[in-house]
């Protein structure tokens, strides 16, 4: 059976969440941190920065490898989540920049931006602690319905909702990239642990169908039940269909 961390709010959920990733980068300073971005893990990311500013955890010898990244925003483009990464994490802790990945948006070989990226990984060792949102629709990363367990890191089409439900970062949903380089399923699945956070009420079916539902490309999420080391850390409103 999953494990499943419900907590009684979103800063409750996002402070737990932070507290795995603290005490695995505490017993393993050299950690490698699989990330992800979007809304949810923001209150996680400062939870870490505070734990960072107290001393408490240290990333000098950690490596980050985010999950995926809009195809067409350079780096410094506000809404990359290159971008992101800094405002949220990297500018506020001591990790070495070089030791920061993404997959680059901007590669103009993409094919050979997608072998750098997995050879980046296997090179590392693998990721050992994975954070995970989840998209309404179950997707996990980028990897959205159809998205096979096997999938590895590609270049995909992003669906309509998935562009409508980021168009709120943007100024206009015309803004919105169509395109994105995201870790596959299979990718994800290669990390020795992972850390889904899921926090609203709008979550709870996409969570309900992640845990409970059959094991199904339609609900890319599902797949994790597949996985021997998944921990769900939820608020009572994303736990509440369960
Ligand atoms: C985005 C990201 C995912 C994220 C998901 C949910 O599009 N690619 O990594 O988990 O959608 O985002 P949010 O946390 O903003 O709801």
């Amino acid at each position: 059976n999953p494990n499943v961390l419900i907590c009684d709010n979103a800063e409750a959920a996002s402070l737990r969440a932070a507290k795995l990733f603290a005490a695995s980068l505490h017993s393993w300073p050299d950690l490698k941190i699989g990330l992800a971005t979007g809304g949810t893990p923001v209150e996680m990311y400062a939870q870490l920065v505070r734990f960072y500013e107290q001393d408490l955890i240290s990333f000098a010898e950690a490596k980050t490898f985010n999950l995926d990244e809009y195809v067409g925003l350079a780096a410094d483009h506000p809404q990359s989540y290159r971008s992101f990464m800094e405002q949220q994490l990297f500018s506020h802790v001591n990790l070495d920049p070089r030791n920061a990945f993404l997959p680059n948006g901007m590669a103009t070989d993409v094919d050979a931006e997608i072998s750098r990226y997995e050879q980046l990984i296997t090179d590392s060792g693998g990721i050992d602690l994975q954070l995970l949102g989840i998209g309404h629709n179950g997707h996990i990363a980028f990897n959205e319905p159809g998205s096979a367990p096997d999938s590895r890191t590609r270049l995909v089409d992003l669906t309509e909702r998935t562009i409508a439900s980021n168009a709120r970062f943007f100024d206009s949903i015309d803004d919105v990239p169509k395109q994105a380089i995201t870790m596959g399923i299979g990718t994800i699945l290669e990390a020795k642990a992972i850390v889904l956070l899921a926090l609203g009420s709008d979550k709870a079916d996409a969570v309900r169908l992640a845990i409970e539902g059959e094991v199904s490309a339609s609900h890319p999420a599902s797949f994790l039940q597949t996985h021997a080391n998944v921990t769900y850390v939820l608020d009572e409103a994303a736990a509440k269909g369960l």
